[in-house]
């Protein structure tokens, strides 16, 4: 029996620099109990196998509960039917077949390989941009002055959503992205505080929207408002302010990690810096390794829908579950001397974007954000050393990543 606390210690902030030791102890048990009622998953084929399960539920968002107004009328006439409705649509990383399938569908059909063309070209454009305004300067923050503004304008202008009106929901994404941490689903008033955002930006985008069904654009709201022709009808206006907002935070707290968390590794590891700059072309490997070796996304939540026999325990129906992608990451079964990291690594199964049904429809941006940003400053930021190692890190135990990440430089050249 393993100690129970385990994921309580991950989700403490004081382990979040470095969780690593804490995943391998879980690893001892496939699966565990914890002692707050919650089954970790943390190797391999223990993941691999839930991640694959039928009976594993993604439903895992509390009933919506917004915040009582005091208004009799409001309280007990509108407010039991706005929350029917967020319920019946929420975003569809929180749903299962056949409604997940169908919204996925629509949102990948989406993805044209025009569009992601497009946007890749964007990428480097920008990233361009945000190292020549710091040029002049000392001190660059990997965080705020690139990792942040490259994946938000590149998944604004993606979705059609206006990048000046970001900072009004700079501050509702991150909000959001909260109900991805366990202790989100189960604290009252964080699931009210949250109720509240959706609702904030749920008027936002359902404004939007409507001025995209009035004046289509060439831009993905635009396109599933219209519907993408036969198999692919129009979104209905709940599913799509869901499924906006779902792209738009995202798009806003994930890859900002995987470029902030790849500085970070590169430094600590100069020679691989080095071979970067020198040969640019490594970059797709190094950022498959990334994903294995620091993610993220670190771990997602899961329901069971029927008793499960695995790995030596029976979890329960009804029983919260976690999947510990970053630990299956570092199993050693899978992935000999899990802990160095080593981009040449061949036949890469890392967990990084999920797997199965829920694999992450952001990927292609998200790899080709990170390889723009990377190989672009090993190229461009002379003598880069780390200010502050390790850096401080943002609240997330489930999305966890550098708050910032602050480099010394002599320089940046053009
Ligand atoms: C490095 C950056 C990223 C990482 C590491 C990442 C990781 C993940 C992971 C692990 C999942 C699986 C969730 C689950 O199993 O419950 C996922 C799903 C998802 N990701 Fe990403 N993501 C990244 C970037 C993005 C971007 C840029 C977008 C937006 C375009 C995006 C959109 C989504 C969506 C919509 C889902 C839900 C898919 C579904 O439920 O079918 N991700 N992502």
């Amino acid at each position: 029996m393993s100690d129970p606390t385990l994921f309580a210690q991950v989700k403490d902030a004081a382990n979040r620099a470095d969780p690593y030791p804490l995943y391998a102890r879980l690893r001892e048990n496939p699966v565990s109990l914890q002692e707050d009622g919650t089954w970790v998953a943390s190797t391999h084929a223990a993941i691999g196998s839930l991640l694959h399960d039928p009976r594993v539920s993604s439903e895992t968002l509390p009933p919506a509960d917004r915040p009582r107004t005091g208004n009799p009328f409001s309280d007990w006439v509108v407010k039991p039917i706005r929350d029917r409705i967020t319920d019946a649509h929420r975003p569809f990383i929180f749903r299962d077949p056949p409604d997940h399938d169908t919204l996925r569908a629509a949102v990948m059909h989406q993805f044209t390989q025009a569009r992601v063309h497009e946007m890749h070209r964007r990428a480097d454009t920008l990233v361009a941009e945000l190292l020549t305004k710091k040029r002049g300067d000392h001190e660059i923050d990997i965080v705020c002055d690139l990792a942040y503004p490259l994946p938000v304008t590149i998944i604004c202008e993606m979705l059609g959503v206006p990048a000046e009106d970001e900072p009004r929901f700079h501050e509702w994404a991150t909000q959001l992205a909260t109900a991805l941490e366990p202790d989100t689903l189960t604290d009252t008033e964080k699931r009210s505080e949250n109720s509240r955002t959706f609702e904030t930006i749920s008027d936002y985008m359902g404004g939007l929207i409507a001025e995209k069904r009035k004046h289509p654009k060439d831009d993905m709201l635009s396109g599933l408002a219209a519907g993408g022709g036969p198999g692919f009808p129009a979104m209905g206006t709940y599913d799509l302010i869901a499924t906006a907002i779902l792209m738009l935070v995202a798009g806003h707290e994930t890859t900002v990690n995987l470029i902030a968390n790849g500085v970070l590794t590169l430094l600590r590891n100069p020679d691989e810096w080095r071979r970067l700059r020198d040969e640019p072309a490594r970059a797709p490997r190094l950022i498959e390794e990334l994903l294995r070796y620091d993610p993220p996304v670190q771990f997602r939540t899961r329901a069971t829908l029927a008793e499960i026999a695995i790995a030596g325990v029976t979890i329960p129906p009804g029983a919260p579950l976690v999947l510990l992608l970053a630990a299956g990451n570092r199993d050693p079964a899978v992935f000999p001397e899990p802990d160095r990291f080593d981009p040449d690594r061949t036949g890469s199964r890392h967990l990084g974007f999920g797997g199965s049904l829920h694999y992450c429809v952001g990927a292609p941006l998200a790899r080709f954000e990170a390889e723009a940003a990377l190989t672009a400053m090993v190229r461009r930021l002379q003598k880069p050393r780390l200010i502050d190692n390790p850096p401080p890190y943002r609240a997330g135990s489930a999305l966890r990543g550098p708050k910032h990440l602050r480099l010394a430089i002599d320089g940046i050249t053009d």
